[in-house]
């Protein structure tokens, strides 16, 4: 039997930096749903003797990788409370993705959301099938136990994880979609990735959020988290692109703020970075067009527009941007319709 999922990236709009328990954040977040940057994950099963053992062939873009073999069994044992027929079958996983590795896309949210759907397939074929909300809502799950912001990788377009009181359906545990309640005009928004540096990342997420245990704003951040959600549902409501850019710039400086007032403390940013930035808000000063920007946790810089402003901003990226990109490369994504079962 066999069963294959294409997942896309997501880039978060309210940030998710901070977790405890079992892979549960410390405030909610909403993202965009990526179109371009995907991963593709088939896995296949044979029956075993159920030993109580993982049992995993692993490859990804052709090639075996013991350490990231090490990584999904980890996880797979893991979460045998949720699928405990895991060990009772020979699994073998293959992967690639749509987009270049260390190219500072979140490679991590499509992974294990693919791996997770997957997962949930594999699930349906043994145990029968579940509604559509109900498996969404387990692959969104499954998918967070892995890394937390996959969960939102499973909805089209926009998805919002983390109990809060402003939708009384969100949930800690899985991520409830949100595309449906925004206004048209982000809809095939725009994200295009300008690659400052295609280095590694210098903090892994895990000890990132770890770093928020001590941080001394933490808990001022998880309340600015909240106020900014707020404001920022009623942005996406009534199409404010003012306002929604505001909080948006405002949410990524905060994720690397955090950073910078850890303990060991990171600089994320390079200078390219901040030159960017600052191009980017001087011409928007001057010719008016809603250009945005976000960060994840690296220096590359997302470029988040309307699509009725795309041919200015892609003269704009071409003259005045792409000479601050590693190789003069960026990549060019857009709000997509989530995951596709390709078998
Ligand atoms: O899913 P993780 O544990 O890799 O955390 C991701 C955190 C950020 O990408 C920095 C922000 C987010 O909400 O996606």
């Amino acid at each position: 039997m066999k069963v294959t999922w294409r997942s896309p990236s997501n880039i978060a709009l309210i940030k998710y930096w901070g977790k405890y328990g079992r892979q549960l954040p410390r405030n909610a977040s909403i993202s965009f749903t990526l179109q371009n940057a995907y991963t593709e994950t088939s896995l296949d099963w044979n029956d075993k003797e159920d030993d109580g053992k993982i049992e995993l062939e692993f490859e990804f873009e052709g090639r075996e990788m013991p350490n990231f073999c090490q990584k999904i069994k980890t996880y797979l044992a893991g979460i045998t409370d949720r699928l405990p027929f895991l060990t009772a079958y020979k699994l073998n996983i293959s992967s690639w993705n749509s987009f270049p590795h260390s190219a500072g896309i979140a490679s991590s949210a499509s992974s294990m959301s693919a791996l997770a759907l997957c997962l949930c397939s594999m699930d349906e074929s043994l145990n029968g099938k579940i509604s559509e909300e109900s498996f969404y809502h387990k692959a969104s799950d499954i998918a967070r136990l892995g890394s937390g912001s996959a969960s939102r990788s499973v909805f089209s377009q926009m998805a919002l994880w983390g109990e809060t009181k402003l939708d009384l359906n969100a949930s800690n545990e899985f991520a409830i979609p949100y595309g449906d309640k925004v206004h048209e005009v982000f809809h095939g928004f725009h994200d295009d990735i300008l690659m400052v540096s295609k280095s590694e990342k210098s903090v892994s997420s895990t000890a990132g959020h770890a770093l928020m245990d001590s941080n001394p704003f933490s808990e001022l951040r998880y309340k600015q988290a909240h106020n900014n959600l707020q404001r920022l549902l009623l942005a996406l409501k009534s199409g404010d692109l003012k306002t929604f850019g505001q909080i948006v710039e405002q949410e990524a400086l905060q994720l690397h703020a955090l950073m910078m007032t850890s303990t060991p403390s990171y600089v994320l940013m390079e200078g390219n970075t901040i030159e960017l930035i600052k191009r980017l808000q001087a011409w928007r000063q001057m010719s008016g067009v809603p250009m945005f920007f976000t960060l994840d946790a690296g220096p590359n810089l997302h470029l988040l527009y309307p699509h009725s402003v795309k041919n200015e901003a892609k003269k704009f990226i071409e003259r005045e941007l792409v000479a601050f990109c590693e190789r003069g490369e960026y990549l060019e994504d857009m709000v997509g319709l989530g995951p596709i079962k390709v078998t």
